[in-house]
Formats: C-alpha cells, sequence, structure tokens
C-alpha cells in the first residue's frame, strides 16, 4: 500500500499525438494537418498537448509554434533533451502558447546510459539537476522523464527522481519506453516512488507506456491506484514501433468502469471518434476493424443471437453506447450468421413491409446469398425483396 496517495481522482491527459504518434514509421504529418488535429483534441478537452520536438527540426519547430498559437485551453508541451540548446529551442517554439510546458528527457537504465549516452551514472544525475534547474528558470511548468525508466535501478530512479523535483520539476513522467513492464509490476514502481522519494508529492506522477506487449492501456491504468495522475497517450495509439497507450480505449475505460477504477478524465467522449477519424486521413495509418472504441467492428454485431439481444436490449451485448464515442447508432451487420428478427429490422429500415411468406421466401434466399457472398449490402436485399415479391 502507498503510505502517500494522491487525493483527488482528475486524471490529466497528456496527448503525445503530434510528437510521439508522429514517431511511428509513416505517420507523418504536415503543419496544417498537424494543426487540424491540435484544434481537434484542444475542443475535446485534453489537458496538456505535446505538439512536437523542436530541435529535431525546422518544421518541428514551426509546428510547435504554430499549436502554440492556436491552441486555446490546453497546456501545450515541447520536447527537449538534457541540454540547453534543446531546451532554448524548445522554449523559443513555444513563446506564443497561452499555458507552455517544457518536456525534458533523459535516459537512466544501465543500458541506455551505457551504449546510448555513454556517459556515467553521476554525470546523468548531474545533467538531471543542471537540464532541470535552466528549464525552471525559463518556464515554471517542466516535466521531466527518465527514459527507459521501468528497466531503471530503482535506487538511482529515486535519487533522480527526487534531484528533478528539487530542480523544479512539477510533473515526473515515468515512461516505460520499450513496452517491457506488465501492471502490477508497473504498479509496484509508481508505489515504490511515492514511498521513498521524500519530495514526491511536490509533483504530479505521470505515465508514459508503450505497446510493445500490448499492455499499454493496462499498465496506465495499474499506475493510477499507486497515485499517478497523468497519462501519456496518442489517438489510434499510433506512435513507435506497436505503438502508445491508446487515448480513446483509456477514457473509456474510465469513464465505463469507475465503478471498479475511481478516476475522471476532463476529454469529451463524443468527440472520439472525430479525432480517430481525422488522424487516421491525415496519417494514413487506417485504424484496424477490431480496434477497441473506434474499430469499425467496435459497435457492429453480426451473429443472429448477439443481433436479437441488441434488437431487444443494446445492454446485452454492448458496454458503451455508440452516442458516447461520437457514432449514432450500432451497426447489425447483415451476413450468414444474421436471424429473422435482425433481417426483419433490416427490412423495416429500409421502408419493407412484407407478408409473411414473402418474408419467408426472402429470408431462405438472404441466407443463400449471404453463404456466397461475404458482404451484403442494402442493395443486394432489395433485390432479394423485389424478388421474393414478384414470385409469391
Ligand atoms: O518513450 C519514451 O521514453 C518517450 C520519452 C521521450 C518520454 O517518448
Ligand atoms: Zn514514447
Amino acid at each position: 500500500m502507498s503510505t502517500k496517495t494522491n487525493k483527488s481522482n482528475r486524471v490529466i491527459i497528456f496527448d503525445t499525438t503530434l510528437r510521439d504518434g508522429e514517431q511511428a514509421p509513416g505517420c507523418s504529418m504536415n503543419l496544417e494537418e498537424k494543426i487540424q488535429v491540435a484544434q481537434v483534441l484542444d475542443e475535446m478537452g485534453v489537458d496538456v498537448i505535446e505538439a512536437g520536438f523542436p530541435i529535431a527540426s525546422n518544421g518541428d519547430f514551426q509546428s510547435v509554434q504554430e499549436v502554440s498559437k492556436r491552441v486555446k485551453n490546453a497546456q501545450v508541451a515541447g520536447l527537449a533533451r538534457a541540454t540547453r540548446k534543446d531546451i532554448d529551442r524548445a522554449w523559443e517554439a513555444l513563446q506564443p502558447a497561452v499555458n507552455p510546458r517544457i518536456h525534458s528527457f533523459l535516459s537512466t537504465s544501465p543500458l541506455h546510459m551505457k551504449y546510448k549516452l555513454q556517459m556515467e551514472p553521476e554525470a546523468v544525475h548531474q545533467a538531471v539537476a543542471d537540464s532541470i534547474s535552466y528549464a525552471r528558470n525559463l518556464c515554471d511548468n517542466v516535466e521531466w522523464s527518465p527514459e527507459d525508466g521501468t528497466r531503471t535501478e530503482h535506487d538511482f530512479l529515486c535519487r533522480c527522481v527526487e534531484t528533478a523535483i528539487k530542480a523544479g520539476a512539477s510533473t515526473i513522467n515515468i515512461p516505460d519506453t520499450v513496452g517491457y513492464t506488465v501492471p502490477e509490476e508497473f504498479h509496484a514502481l509508481i508505489e515504490m516512488l511515492m514511498n521513498r522519494v521524500p519530495n514526491i508529492d511536490k509533483a504530479i506522477i505521470s505515465v508514459h507506456c508503450h505497446n510493445d506487449l500490448g499492455l499499454a492501456v493496462a499498465n496506465s491504468l495499474a499506475a493510477l491506484k499507486a497515485g499517478a495522475r497523468q497519462i501519456e497517450c496518442t489517438i489510434n495509439g499510433i506512435g513507435e514501433r506497436a505503438g502508445n497507450c491508446a487515448m480513446e480505449e483509456v477514457v473509456m475505460a474510465l469513464r465505463t468502469r469507475s465503478d471498479a477504477m475511481p478516476y475522471e478524465s476532463g476529454v469529451d467522449t463524443t468527440q472520439i471518434m472525430r479525432a480517430s477519424r481525422l488522424v487516421s486521413t491525415v496519417t494514413g495509418f487506417s485504424v484496424q476493424p477490431n480496434k477497441a472504441i473506434v474499430g469499425a467492428n467496435a459497435f457492429a454485431h453480426e451473429s443472429g443471437i448477439h443481433q436479437d439481444g441488441m434488437l431487444k436490449n443494446a445492454q446485452t451485448y454492448e458496454i458503451m453506447t455508440p452516442e458516447s464515442v461520437g457514432l449514432t447508432r450500432s451497426n447489425l451487420v447483415m451476413g450468414k450468421h444474421s436471424g429473422r428478427h435482425a433481417f426483419k429490422a433490416k427490412l423495416e429500415e429500409l421502408g419493407f413491409e412484407l407478408a409473411e411468406n414473402e418474408f419467408q421466401d426472402a429470408f431462405v434466399r438472404f441466407k443463400d446469398l449471404a453463404d456466397h457472398k461475404k458482404d451484403i449490402y442494402d442493395e443486394d436485399i432489395v433485390a432479394l425483396v423485389d424478388d421474393a415479391v414478384v414470385r409469391t
């Protein structure tokens, strides 16, 4: 059990679609597209929008600057490594923002320090202190991330987190950079930080989970119970390799299972489909049909038993309403598993009222067709009915 718990149940949603999401191979967006995405994120009530990594390129710099000009409500974050040059560049790009945040990171795992940074732990520790004090002199909203945090040795992680908070970081983000952790372990890691870092209550604890083992959402939710109050995520879960924690899944899990997880986000979930479609269109990354919340099949039913249940009471097979994510209705898909009840409902929707013998004939012919044809369109059903009416 943690000895220190965070009293508020409000979870800060930090969206990094425009930064980590864009780092997915083939997911790059142009300036206009980034502005469009940022505006939708802002309208849907996201708390922080990470707009890019200004030192990475002039294009990234410009997009952070332009997003900063347009975002009205959310904080805008710019990413920076632990160097003055990176931090200056991020700060310059963030100038127009109403609520700017500098997000600085440095690897702390033995593997990253030895091979990637080629720095000794003491030098890394010093760089944390220096970079965060430097950023804090520019901006009063500074986030620090120990990259590869979940593979970092615990004593060293505690020391670096304590130092970052002393130097002025108001958010400490623990990244599972390579999607390695599992929920119980991640919960224990956050709990360990809450218990061992003396000044931890001066900062918001954030989590940033990658999805290499398909656990990003589960890990993020597990961290809340240990005291984390910021979740970093992306629309449609896009991001490096297998992607990041999917925002739509986290916010809908919080909304749907508030009985099991007493936390809330400020996101207007009815904007989810709008955001998902926009990100899919601008990145050219299609959403897999069975993707939770936003996949084409997430509110679709084909089996006769399920369709029958849905027609009697939608809660039989749906735990969320389509309206809650911005869809107008569920989709009863006509196929070989559909039954009479759904077929009749479809006919009514298409404006047909058949006599019993016409209906029976049309249903038999529909089943025959569905055995041979993968997709049954409304036009196929209209043709069947025309035939049935003529023949009976
Ligand atoms: O995955 C990661 O570690 C990151 C950091 C920059 C936060 O994206
Ligand atoms: Zn990341």
